[in-house]
């Protein structure tokens, strides 16, 4: 088994290796979505890029990031700002499948004028 530890949530739950990260939450009321995202978003397929999370923790218990992850990451221009500061960490819950102990953010701010932004 591996345990997703929801940081914000204060919630904990074992899951099977593969899990996908997205599917646990939501069926867990774990919130991965902001405003109007809750409703559309592009329900797991990788393409609008809202149901990012930064993996705090155990970023080597999780399934490397695609081609097409990446990609989103880099040509979608909110998603290369939150990036910084996070390369490691930010991830698309959606493309994500757990196979070990993590820790998770949801919802997670972006760095917008923080120390790493401006240089
Ligand atoms: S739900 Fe749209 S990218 Fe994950």
């Amino acid at each position: 088994m591996a345990k997703i530890t929801f940081v914000n949530e204060k919630k904990s739950i074992d899951v099977e290796p593969g899990s996908n990260l997205r599917k646990v939450a939501l069926e867990n009321g774990v919130p991965l979505y902001w405003g109007p995202h809750k409703i559309f978003n592009c329900m797991g397929f990788g393409h609008c890029g809202s149901c990012k999370v930064l993996i705090t923790k155990g970023q080597e218990n999780v399934s490397r990031p695609g081609l097409w992850e990446r990609f989103r990451i880099l040509a979608g221009p909110l998603l290369f700002f939150w990036r910084l500061g996070n390369e490691k960490k930010l991830r698309l819950s959606c493309q994500c499948r757990v196979n070990g102990d993590i820790e998770v953010e949801t919802t997670p701010s972006g760095n917008w004028h923080g120390e790493r932004f401006w240089g």
